[in-house]
């Protein structure tokens, strides 16, 4: 069969409100043409993230009912604990409440003025962290990853060279870990091969630097390596991601993405002393080190996220669903980031609305049009997201992209149809769209609260 359908019934459904296009008006407006700031009723298809939006499977909401909600030592850990040790076997396993928390956390320990620790590119809140103590952090994915058009299998891959490089000049003492971030996001949502994995962990072995991974959508992950990866064609998935995590010594995890939960993380680590260092730490800010900042309930929700999307049949739904939005936008002359992410497509929109200049945000007046046409809510990554110079001044970002971000589990095909009829529409006009400006903006991460419009 050619078809793929989704691998899941819906037993329980949530209302879309429609709307039109006079209304959306309004309600972009007094958003301020920031798509943050619209109520999430007043949007049809919400692509804003795939972070914490997944449904949930009735097995998730039935382990609900079984948390233990004891302040220590609660079962729901235990279960929690042995589900990520399947597949991560780490020695220490530490729950947050979402991804950023364990980051604040290793970071607090290993970072601090003169150190730099290397990635193939930084997601922005591990690079915030990073960087608030005092520490510096490095992108060193491959070329191919930077070049919106190429298609490569791994372009989330890390470039060794100028990894061994970077090590021999900043030396191995101002390097407290070397880090993977799979798949890449800040990088277009593009997987990093086995080969790869293994490389940067013989280089981290040569020089005795710790190797951790972000782990976010380690499945997804794992499955382009099932299919792209000749050696592990005949591997299946499950074995695939615990080799994975065998060649590294530790990992942050938002649980938002791939454990299938809407709230949750954890830290992960071998080491001893670190573990320690980082229990005395999740106590002062996220909670006991069997519960850290969630409930029993989260906890036994991730148990089974982790067993359900290791799933072949999911992850081949998964992906192949995210291909068929940008095969589909692509055959319609939109320029996409290529080949397509595992949780998102990224529309090239600085390609695909050559006559707005980068410093009139391409990204933001397509991501506005793309919610007053059919109220479709996506995210600018480019110049307003980056832009912003620490003396105050503006710079075009290296790329101007739209990120269309894929729920997991949440739209069928006929969502993803009317989102292809939408871009579309948009690009048989899109010399009509004008540029932005910023009427307001604080002082940091001006996306998610500046305020823009037309030129
Ligand atoms: N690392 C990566 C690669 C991420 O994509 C995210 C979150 C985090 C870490 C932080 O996790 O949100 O649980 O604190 N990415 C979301 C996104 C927000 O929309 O891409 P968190």
């Amino acid at each position: 069969m050619k078809t793929i359908i989704e691998p899941f019934k819906i037993k329980s459904v949530e209302p879309i409100k429609m709307t039109n296009r006079t209304e959306r008006e309004t309600y972009m407006k007094e958003a301020n043409y920031n798509l943050f700031k619209l109520d999430s009723e007043k949007v049809i298809i919400d692509l804003l993230t795939d972070s914490g939006t997944s449904s949930m499977s009735a097995r998730q909401w039935a382990a609900i009912m079984q948390g233990d909600e004891s302040y220590a030592g609660s079962p729901s850990y235990h279960r929690f604990q042995s589900a990520v040790r399947n597949l991560m076997p780490f020695k220490h396993i530490i729950p947050t409440h979402q991804g950023r928390a364990a980051e604040k956390i290793l970071f607090s320990i290993v970072g601090g003025k003169g150190k730099y620790i290397p990635n193939n590119t930084h997601f922005d809140t591990t690079r915030a962290n990073i960087e608030f103590t005092g520490a510096v952090g490095v992108d060193l994915v491959i070329e191919e990853g930077k070049n919106p058009s190429l298609v490569h299998p791994f372009k989330g891959n890390m470039d060794l060279v100028k990894l061994e490089n970077f090590i021999k000049e900043k030396g191995v003492e101002n390097i407290p870990m070397v880090m993977t971030t799979i798949t890449n996001n800040s990088g277009g949502g593009q997987p990093v091969s086995l080969e790869n994995i293994r490389a940067t962990k013989a280089i981290c072995v040569k020089y005795n630097i710790p190797f951790f991974i972000d782990a976010c959508r380690f499945a997804e992950n794992a499955y382009f390596i099932k299919i792209r990866e000749e050696a592990y064609f005949n591997t299946s998935v499950e074995d695939i991601v615990k080799e994975i995590f065998s060649y590294a010594d530790g990992c942050t995890m938002s649980a938002k993405k791939d454990a299938l939960v809407n709230i949750g993380g954890w830290l992960a680590m071998n080491d001893d002393v670190w573990a320690q260092q980082a229990r005395n730490l999740l106590i002062l800010t996220e909670g006991f080190p069997t519960y850290g900042g969630l409930a029993g309930r989260d906890l036994e929700a991730m148990a089974v996220g982790l067993e359900e999307v290791v799933q072949e049949d999911y992850l081949h739904y998964r992906i192949t669903s995210t291909q068929y939005l940008g095969n589909h936008l692509l055959e319609a002359g939109i320029p996409i980031v290529r080949p397509a992410g595992g949780h998102a497509i990224y529309i090239d929109a600085r390609a695909m609305l050559p006559h707005i200049k980068p410093l009139h945000y391409p990204g933001q007046s397509l991501a506005v049009e793309m919610y007053l046409h059919a109220g479709i809510r996506a995210c600018e990554i480019g110049t307003v997201m980056f832009g912003a110079q620490p003396d105050g001044s503006e710079k075009e970002a290296s790329m101007d992209l739209v990120r269309l971000a894929i729920p997991r589990r949440v739209y069928t095909q006929s969502h993803i149809d009317y989102v292809i009829e939408a871009l579309t529409e948009i690009n048989t006009r899109k010399n009509e769209l004008g540029g932005m400006k910023i009427t307001w903006q604080p002082p940091q991460l001006r996306h998610f609260t500046a305020s823009f419009d037309f030129m």
